[in-house]
Parts: structure tokens; C-alpha cells; sequence
């Protein structure tokens, strides 16, 4: 689905950007940067900006992996607030630098995304990825403090998904669709295409964090219920349990460190009730809905790169 070739040139230009004089730094940055990762978000800039008007590697590049650098930030940063041990398959950088260089290492990350759209951006870009930046530390926000809250509702779920993960997908497709230049109305349906796929991206995540292995997604499993999060799959099921089981769940998500039996129960109490389809269910609409967005772009091989990235999203195992 993804080229090899452009795969490639993401990794290049990724450490060629990493470009610090100071010794730790890159070495944190290096870190997690040749730690792999899916690479989706410099992925979906490329694949609009040659959507719409072919190929210009000077621009695409530097702003494809600037996306990128936001994501690794983001990343080293939520192993930081949620206490992760694991990261792509290896132990966190938090784990390995601990907590305050990890930090400094993220804001770095950043500053340096902000200076290569300073460089290869324009205004509106810049506009339009800053605000995603600033939804990013509020949605993550909005998360920690309904952490524990039995009372959480679809409403709150969704904007925090908003916020911590789907605008920035959206600020990708925005970018790819004004470096092909896009006219606002099609940056508009770009971001609103990258917006759906983020969101339908997320609730997957929080679906595998129930039913995947940490074997397979290289991150911890069961997480989510562990931290007090409530997510989609027992949220969409919350109205069908009773007051025992609603006992059982708030014990678990005020508990600092829940037994393992407890989280095992409270997996099935879901699994039973549906949770774990209506998520998926959820997810695919999504995806229709941005698969959509993108009717009155041109008809080429980049379109159904595009169609299949969306898909790629609800069946994917990691
Ligand atoms: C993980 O994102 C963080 C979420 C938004 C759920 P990815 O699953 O895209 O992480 P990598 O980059 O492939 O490791
Ligand atoms: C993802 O939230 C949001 C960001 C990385 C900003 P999670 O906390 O669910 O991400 P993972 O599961 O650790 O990758
Ligand atoms: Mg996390
Ligand atoms: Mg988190
Ligand atoms: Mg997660």
C-alpha cells in the first residue's frame, strides 16, 4: 500500500532534520525515531500533495516529517503522563532517559516541526497545524481529568479523541492538500477526510488496547482500564450493566493498581454486551464518512492509496 521508495525517504529525511549539536538529545531522539513506527501521518501528507499535483521532494519531504516530529513528540510525552514502559517494540525512552529528558527531547521535537514550516510552510499551513497543536494538550488535558469519572459521557470521549489524535491527521491531509495547492474548500474536505480517519484511528486504538497482545502493538495492553480511562468499547455498553457490574467497573478504574482477575472481568463484562463490535461498527463509519470527503478530488492511483489507507485503519492488528 505504502511505497518502499517513499518509506525510505520519510527515514532519511527524519534523521537529517535531527540536527542538534547536543550529544543527548539526539541521542533520545534517535531513540525512538529508529524505533519504527507506521509512519501514517507523513504517509497521508505525501499521498495528497501528489494527489493534486505530483511531486516536489524539497517541499513535501521536510513538511511530511515535520508532521512526523509532532507525532514522536506526542508520543514521548503521553509514555511520560501515562507511565508506559513500552514503545514500539522496546522499552520507552522515558523507561531508558527517564521522565525530564524525555520531556525536553519532546519540546525540542516541536520547536524543530514549527521551524521547518517557517522554512517550507506558508502562514496558512502554520495556522491550521499550530491550532491542531494547541486542541492536541487540551484534548490530552480533558483526558486526565476524567480520569476515574464513572460519568464520562459519548460527548467527552469524542472530544478528547478530537483532540489528542484526529486533528492531528487532519492538520496532515490539510498540509498534503495546500502543498498540492489545494483551494480552501478542498483543504477543508482534506482535513475533514484526515479528521474522520483520526477518530475512527483512535477508537481502533482503544479497541486493540482490550483485545491485542503487547507482542503485537509493541506498547502495553489493558492500559486504558489500568490509568481509570473509560474508552468506546465499555463506554457503548455502560447504559446495559448493572449496578454489580458498574460496582466492579468503578473499582477497577479508582484502583491504582487493579488486579489483573478485576481487568479480566471487566474485559468479558464488555466483550458480552457488544462493546467490542460497536466499536469496530463506529470505526467503519467513520471511515465511510471520510472515505466521502474525498469524492471531488481527481480520480487516480493516490485517491485509492487514500481509500485503502482509511480501511487499513478499522482492520488493522497493530
Ligand atoms: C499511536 O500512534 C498513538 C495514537 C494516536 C493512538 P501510532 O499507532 O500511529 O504510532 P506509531 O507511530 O505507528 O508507533
Ligand atoms: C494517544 O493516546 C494520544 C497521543 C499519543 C497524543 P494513547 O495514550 O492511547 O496512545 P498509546 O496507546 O499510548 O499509543
Ligand atoms: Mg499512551
Ligand atoms: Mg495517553
Ligand atoms: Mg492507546
Amino acid at each position: 500500500m505504502v511505497e518502499k521508495k517513499e518509506l525510505e525517504k520519510i527515514e532519511e529525511y527524519l534523521s537529517e532534520y535531527m540536527d542538534s549539536d547536543v550529544e543527548f538529545l539526539l541521542k533520545i531522539g534517535n531513540y525512538i525515531l529508529s524505533s519504527g513506527g507506521k509512519r501514517l501521518r507523513p504517509v497521508l501528507v505525501l499521498t495528497f500533495a501528489k494527489l493534486l499535483r505530483g511531486y516536489n521532494e524539497e517541499r513535501d519531504y521536510p513538511l511530511a516529517v515535520a508532521m512526523e516530529y509532532l507525532h514522536t513528540a506526542s508520543l514521548l510525552h503521553d509514555d511520560v503522563v501515562d507511565g508506559a514502559d513500552t514503545r514500539r517494540g522496546k522499552k520507552s525512552a522515558n523507561r531508558v532517559f527517564g521522565n525530564d529528558t524525555v520531556v525536553l527531547t519532546g519540546d525540542y521535537m516541536y520547536a524543530n516541526a514549527l521551524y521547518l514550516f517557517s522554512i517550507y510552510g506558508d502562514i496558512d499551513m502554520i495556522k491550521n497545524v499550530s491550532d491542531s497543536v494547541k486542541k492536541m494538550a487540551e484534548g490530552q488535558l480533558l483526558e486526565l481529568k476524567k480520569i476515574g469519572d464513572m460519568d464520562v459521557t459519548l460527548d467527552e470521549y469524542f472530544r478528547i479523541l478530537e483532540g489528542k489524535t484526529a486533528v492531528l491527521f487532519g492538520s496532515c491531509c490539510y498540509v498534503g492538500a495546500a502543498l498540492g495547492g489545494a483551494p480552501q474548500e478542498q483543504k477543508d474536505r482534506a482535513y475533514n477526510y484526515g479528521l474522520n480517519i483520526g477518530l475512527a484511528f483512535q477508537l481502533i486504538d482503544d479497541y486493540l488496547d482490550y483485545t491485542s497482545t503487547e507482542e503485537k502493538l509493541g506498547k502495553p495492553v489493558c492500559n486504558d482500564l489500568r490509568e481509570g480511562k473509560i474508552t468506546y468499547p465499555l463506554l457503548s455498553v455502560m447504559d446495559k450493566l448493572t449496578e454489580k457490574e458498574k460496582e466492579l467497573v468503578k473499582k477497577v478504574i479508582r484502583d491504582l493498581s487493579p488486579s489483573k482477575e478485576d481487568i479480566d472481568r471487566v474485559k468479558s463484562i464488555v466483550e458480552e454486551k457488544g462493546g467490542m463490535t460497536n466499536t469496530i461498527e463506529k470505526a467503519r463509519e467513520l471511515v465511510n464518512n471520510a472515505i466521502t470527503q474525498l469524492e471531488t478530488f481527481p480520480q487516480n492511483e493516490y485517491l485509492k492509496k487514500l481509500e485503502e489507507l482509511a480501511k487499513f485503519i478499522v482492520e488493522r492488528e497493530f
